[in-house]
C-alpha cells in the first residue's frame, strides 16, 4: 500500500509522516531530503548552482540512501547537514531543475516498487503516485507553520527571528504553487488534513484513522 503525504513547507509532514509509518509498521520515504542532498553535494564540490548542466551531472552520479531515519550520499551521513537554513533556500535549484525531477521520481518509485511506504513531499499524489491507495494533504496556516519551523530551527541552535521565517515560507510556497513540473497540487482525490491547533499526536491519530479507511 502506498500512502502520500504532500503539502506546504512547515506543515509538519515530515514528523507526522515519519511516525505514521512507524506506527503503520511501514517503510518511509522523505523526498525532499532527495533535492537537499543534491544541491549539498554540488556545493561540496564547488558547482556553480545555477550551472545547469554541472548540476545535472551531480545528481545523476549521487548514490541517495534513504532509511527511514537517515540520508546517507555516497555512505556519507548528511541527515543534519541537509537541514540548515542555507539549504533550504537552496534546494529550489534542484527542485526547479525538470531532469534532476526526473531522475528523483524514478528513485522514489523504484524505492516504493511492491512494498508498503508512506512518502512525503509535495508531487507524492498527484505526479509520482498517481494511483497510491491512500493521498492525504496535509497543511496549516501560514502563521502557524512558520511558528513551529522556527521553534525547530532555534531547537538546532540556528539563530533566526520569527520574522525571517514568515518571509521565506512565503518565497517558498510561491516558488512551490508555481513551479512549472511538480508544483504543490492537491491530488483531486486526497483527502484535506488542517492541523492547526493539533498537537502532533494528535495529527498522527488522525491520519492513522484515514489510512484505515483506505485500507
Ligand atoms: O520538504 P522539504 O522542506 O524537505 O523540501 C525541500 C524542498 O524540496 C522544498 O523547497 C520543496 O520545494 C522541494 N520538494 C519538491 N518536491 C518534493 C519534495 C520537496 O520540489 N517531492
Amino acid at each position: 500500500m502506498i500512502v502520500t503525504i504532500d503539502g506546504p513547507a512547515g506543515a509538519g509532514k515530515s514528523s507526522a509522516a515519519r511516525a505514521l509509518a512507524r506506527r503503520l509498521g511501514f517503510h518511509f520515504l522523505d523526498t525532499g531530503a532527495m533535492y537537499r542532498a543534491v544541491v549539498f553535494m554540488a556545493l561540496e564540490q564547488g558547482v556553480e548552482l545555477d550551472d545547469s548542466d554541472a548540476l545535472e551531472r551531480v545528481a545523476a552520479g549521487l548514490d541517495i540512501e534513504l532509511s527511514d531515519d537517515a540520508v546517507l550520499v555516497d555512505g556519507r551521513d548528511v541527515t543534519r547537514a541537509i537541514r540548515t537554513v542555507a539549504i533550504t533556500s537552496a534546494t529550489r535549484y534542484a527542485a526547479d531543475h525538470p531532469n534532476i525531477r526526473a531522475r528523483l521520481v524514478e528513485l522514489q518509485r523504484a524505492a516504493a516498487e511492491g512494498q508498503d511506504f508512506v512518502t512525503e513531499g509535495r508531487d507524492q499524489g498527484s505526479i509520482v503516485f498517481p494511483d497510491a491507495e491512500c493521498k492525504i494533504f496535509l497543511t496549516a496556516s501560514e502563521r502557524v507553520r512558520a511558528e513551529r519551523r522556527y521553534h525547530d530551527l532555534m531547537a538546532r541552535g540556528e539563530t533566526v527571528t520569527l520574522e525571517e521565517v514568515l518571509e521565506k515560507q512565503h518565497e517558498r510556497d510561491e516558488r512551490d504553487a508555481t513551479r512549472p513540473i511538480g508544483a504543490l497540487i492537491q491530488a483531486p482525490d486526497a483527502v484535506v488534513l488542517n492541523t492547526d491547533g493539533m498537537s502532533p499526536d494528535e495529527v498522527v491519530d488522525r491520519l492513522y484513522e484515514i489510512v484505515q479507511q483506505h485500507k
